[in-house]
């Protein structure tokens, strides 16, 4: 059967967004709900931070369709896509690329904050144990409050994502599979050797830090 869909979303980043969305959870599951004890929460925090530096490291060599410079758009851009023009190209549309930003920005301001937070008991962020007390007790409330926004951008996204599902776009199946309409030629994919290179130097950074600090 002659499929008229374009390849656009390559596996690691499809991959990077349902395993985000799982740590996610059990972020909230361990740090919130106690379902999960503490100190799996710094486990699966240090997963979160490798794998949201890999999609900064993605998102300038990775795939076409990954890279920041082909889905953020300028203000005027963003302003036509908003007064009813149309995508212009496969990835992200201008105003979802700027709300995948901001995302990624403070999932990584909560995984810092998280670095040097602490439950004031016997649960120390990895970098806690080098500051003092007061910096301590402020970083770990920037990482409450923080924690307090993701809910509702994560609502906003999902929302946002039912929107174009109601008009016809089928987001979420591409998602999974990384096929999807669209006009033109597909976006070059990046090999699977130069992913796993990326989420390898990642996973170093994070553990190189963590050698540093000594944990
Ligand atoms: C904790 C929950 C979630 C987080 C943190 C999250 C985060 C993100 C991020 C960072 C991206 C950008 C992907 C990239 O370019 O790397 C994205 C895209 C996307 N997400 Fe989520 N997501 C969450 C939950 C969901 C759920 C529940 C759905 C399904 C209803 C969903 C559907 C999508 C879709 C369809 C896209 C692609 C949008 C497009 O085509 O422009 N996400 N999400
Ligand atoms: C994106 C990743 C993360 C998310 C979504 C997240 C989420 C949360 C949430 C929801 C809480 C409970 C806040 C509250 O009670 O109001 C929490 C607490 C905490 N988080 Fe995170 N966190 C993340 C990453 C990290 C990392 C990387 C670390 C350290 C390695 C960390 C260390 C802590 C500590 C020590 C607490 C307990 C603070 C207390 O009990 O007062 N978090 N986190």
């Amino acid at each position: 059967m002659n499929d008229s869909r374009l390849h656009v979303w390559d596996v690691p980043t499809r991959l990077f967004h349902w395993t985000l969305m799982l740590l996610v959870v059990l972020q909230f599951a361990s740090g919130e709900f106690g379902w999960l004890d503490l100190q799996w929460h710094l486990y699966t925090g240090y997963a979160t931070l490798a794998l949201l530096l890999f999609r900064v490291l993605w998102g300038l060599v990775g795939s076409d369709s990954a890279r920041f410079a082909s889905f953020l758009r300028g203000p005027m851009a963003t302003w036509q896509y908003l007064r009813g023009g149309e995508r212009v190209t496969c990835t992200h549309n201008p105003l979802g690329g700027w709300g995948v930003v901001l995302m990624l920005l403070l999932l990584l301001a909560i995984a810092l904050t998280g670095l040097t937070s602490s439950d004031d008991i016997d649960v120390f962020g990895p970098l806690a144990a080098h500051l003092d007390d007061a910096t301590v007790r402020s970083a770990t409330r920037w990482h409450h409050r923080l924690t307090g926004v993701l809910p509702w951008l994560v609502a906003l996204h999902v929302l946002a994502v039912l929107v174009h599902e109601w008009r016809g776009e089928r987001l979420i199946a591409a998602m999974w599979h990384g096929r999807r309409e669209g006009d033109g030629s597909a976006p070059r994919i990046a090999s699977t050797a130069l992913a796993v290179t990326v989420l390898m130097i990642s996973a170093l950074a994070v553990s190189l830090m963590l050698w540093m600090a000594g944990d």
